[in-house]
């Protein structure tokens, strides 16, 4: 650890000692050369990792949610911005999210959702960028059917939503995820696919008035409670805290009746960019909020 802090105190002089050579016209040619030196680069990345570790050790001090939600927002934007492939940006973002899951796992947080595909992009993307996508959760369902990672710690794997407007290909892969994790309960992780808020409002409310007309529910004891019961994940926690990358600060149709009451904590940073320091700030974030109101 004295090492690290020794390199991180390095990496800041660097820092300021280019910044302050900048000033000067003559030798700005030399201070941008440190600046973008690879020491300066690897000193600034040593900084970042040792700033990351300290601060997850300041989070698991204190309560960490139970339940996290992620709206993964940004592929394309990640793509473009970095002139890649639309495709590309999704592939990254499958990529991250077995990363995140990592991290989750790592701070025993029990239930990670994530949204990746709204009823909303069924009907507004083009058919070809809709089959990409399906391959992904097709690859990735059947990937995390086999991971060690998810095996070894017990991890219930679950996809919510409009599932049977899915391709055959991707319920397959769903049944196989489903199926080779459904003894585990230390851990749910929970895919919503083909999945809208007010979707799964409106399937609830169709089978309470099912339930109703068959004498199974009088209507005054319809409630809260009875229209949770009747969710997709009801035996699922709300979510205490909402996390949206990539800038935009809207819910688009996620969760809409759980989020009652949870944090919302929106990132400009695009979905494949999400970092664990990110991870870490949302949840200092909801930390502080949550002593602030004291709970
Ligand atoms: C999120 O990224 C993935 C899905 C919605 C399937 P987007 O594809 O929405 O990327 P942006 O937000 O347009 O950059
Ligand atoms: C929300 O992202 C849905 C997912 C991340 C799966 P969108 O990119 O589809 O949402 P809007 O269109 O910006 O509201
Ligand atoms: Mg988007």
């Amino acid at each position: 650890m004295g090492d690290k802090m020794g390199r991180s105190t390095i990496g800041n002089t660097v820092d300021s000692i280019a910044k302050w050579l900048l000033k000067f016209r003559i030798i700005s040619k030399p201070a941008r050369y440190l600046s973008n030196s690879k020491l300066a680069w690897s000193i600034v990345s040593r900084t970042d990792r040792i700033r990351t570790k300290r601060l997850g050790t300041r989070i698991k001090n204190e309560k960490l949610p139970e339940h996290i939600s992620i709206i993964m927002d940004g592929n394309r934007r990640f793509a473009w911005s970095h002139s890649l492939e639309r495709e590309i940006g999704h592939l990254r973002g499958k990529e991250k999210l077995k990363q995140v899951m990592e991290w989750i796992l790592d701070l025993n947080i029990k239930y990670l959702t994530v949204y990746a595909l709204s009823t909303e992009n069924i009907n507004a993307r083009e058919s070809e960028e809709l089959d990409s996508l399906y391959d992904l959760y097709e690859i990735g369902l059947n990937e995390i059917a086999e991971d060690s990672l998810i095996h070894s710690n017990n991890v219930k794997v679950q996809a919510v939503g409009r599932i049977e407007e899915l391709p055959e290909r991707v319920k397959v892969a769903i049944k196989n995820a489903e199926n080779k994790t459904a003894s585990y309960s230390d851990y749910i992780f929970t895919v919503c696919l083909a999945y809208g808020g007010r979707e799964e409002i409106v399937d609830a409310v169709k089978e309470i008035a099912g339930d109703h007309a068959d004498g199974k529910i009088k209507l005054e004891n319809i409630n809260s409670i009875e229209i949770s019961k009747r969710l997709y994940s009801a035996d699922i926690p709300d979510p205490d805290l909402v996390i949206r990358t990539s800038g935009e600060e809207r819910i688009s149709n996620f969760l809409l009746w759980q989020i009652a009451y949870s944090e919302l904590y929106f990132t400009d940073v695009h979905w494949p960019s999400f970092s664990k320091n990110d991870l870490y700030e949302a949840i200092e974030s909801y930390q502080y909020r949550r002593r602030k109101y004291g709970k």
